[in-house]
């Protein structure tokens, strides 16, 4: 009995070893091929059940939220490392290295950077003739819930977002306070606290991260491929203050600080015809003035449809790969309705019904895309979901987006991706 026992457990392993392990976690089946990385907050990686599914199925790790300029450095000289260490931490405990997301963005941005600072980091206030402090009238919120405070969250109409449409449903009403009016950063001293920034996040995560989005989302949405170079960029406060010079920079002072981590320009809809070529002419001429951007980050946020179609998300795939060897799909997941991209303007899909025939759609494109990626293994390396779960999609439960749902459980479409092999 004893010697069954430990011949079936040689078997056992000898199999294992052959086949790989006989329920396989995501990374697990995509070892030969790239990364599959997850978007995380603190709470998915400090409760033991998600913590779990995790380590089962990720092995590559992005903060949703906690690292971006304004969570993490919202005022001069303030810092919130606590979320963005909790993770990190995970991560160095259990051997996962991390994707940074980001150093430099139009939104959920240190805005203050864009205000002269006195030399013991107070706003510089506007004094008028008479030495009075100038009063400007601004638009206020309530507390926005699950975006960490008063602010407007990404892409709010009216703060540098790109997104039409009126208010989110559920958002506080808008009123407005009188607050003093600042005097504005110079283009050098925005430089030099975005050089402030950049340094000491970098230095502070490099032994964990192995690349940065250094920037996020600097093209803009005008949806025409011939639009002159100085049209092709969002009109953020950087880009009003620096040009695209703000883009070479943050590449530059992210390399000093880590001459070793992947840099990346991040993006949704990179894959269209105007973005794509926005984006590639971007790259191109900064690179030609030295930036050092190694990689190019096509976030994701696709839906069941033509968003992307197949032909123009491979066609994307070419023309970075003329630029840059390393290309990962960086927010991905895929939403049921016509939606898609990165506005918040978004319904959360409410009455939404994930019907069989909706599923079958969403299996297919996960299956078409992932086939896509696979045959560009040697140059895509690594895809990370936007979110863990249904549960915890920026997009809602409803929007069904995901491969876990809303109780953590595989849904059928997990096993589509995972299973590539067998159902070919
Ligand atoms: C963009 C950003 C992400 C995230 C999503 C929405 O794609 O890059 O950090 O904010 O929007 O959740």
């Amino acid at each position: 009995m004893k010697k069954f026992t430990i011949f079936a457990l040689i078997a056992c392993v000898a199999l294992t070893s052959a086949c790989g392990p006989k329920d396989p976690g995501l990374k697990d089946a995509y070892k030969n091929y790239f990364k599959i990385g997850v978007a995380v907050t603190e709470r998915n990686v400090t409760d033991s059940l998600q913590a779990a599914l995790i380590l089962k199925e990720f092995n590559s790790i992005t903060a949703e939220n906690c690292m971006k300029p304004g969570e993490i450095h919202p005022q001069a000289g303030v810092w919130n490392f606590e979320k963005a260490d909790i993770i990190a931490n995970f991560c160095r405990e259990h051997g996962i290295k991390m994707r940074g997301h980001n150093l430099v963005w139009h939104s959920q941005f240190a805005t203050w950077m864009f205000t002269k600072h006195d030399k013991n980091g107070n706003p510089v206030v506007e004094l008028d003739e008479k030495g009075d402090t100038v009063w400007v009238e601004r638009p206020s919120f309530g507390r926005f819930p699950g975006f960490g405070g008063g602010n407007p969250p990404a892409g709010f109409p009216g703060f540098g977002g790109q997104r039409p449409g009126g208010q989110r449903p559920g958002a506080p009403a808008m009123q407005t306070t009188k607050t003093p009016k600042y005097v504005a950063a110079s283009k050098e001293e925005f430089y030099d606290s975005l050089k402030v920034h950049i340094n000491t996040v970098v230095n502070r995560y490099k032994d964990v991260i192995y690349c940065w989005d250094v920037v996020n989302e600097a093209m803009s949405d005008a949806n025409n491929p011939d639009a002159p170079y100085e049209d092709s960029f969002r009109k953020s406060q950087a880009y009003q203050l620096c040009g695209d010079e703000f883009i070479k920079n943050a590449f530059i002072w992210a390399h000093e600080a880590d001459p070793n981590a992947g840099l990346f320009y991040n993006d949704y809809s990179a894959w269209t015809p105007a973005k794509r070529t926005y984006i590639y002419n971007m790259v191109k001429k900064l690179q030609a003035e030295g930036a050092p951007i190694t990689g190019i980050g096509m976030q994701g946020h696709y839906n069941i449809f033509d968003n992307p179609t197949l032909e123009d998300f491979e066609t994307a795939i070419n023309m970075y790969l003329e630029l840059v060897d390393d290309i990962q799909i960086t927010e991905f997941d895929i939403r049921i309705n016509e939606e898609a991209g990165g506005g918040l303007q978004f319904s959360r899909g409410e009455g939404q019904v994930y019907t069989e025939e909706i599923q079958k759609q969403q299996e297919k494109k996960y299956a078409d895309l992932f086939e896509i990626m696979r045959k560009y293994k040697k140059n895509i390396s690594c895809v990370t979901f936007w979110n863990l779960s249904d549960r915890d999609s920026w997009l809602g439960a409803n929007n069904y987006p995901l491969l876990f749902d809303s109780e953590y459980q595989r849904k059928p479409v997990y096993y589509t991706v995972r299973d590539f092999k067998k159902n070919k």
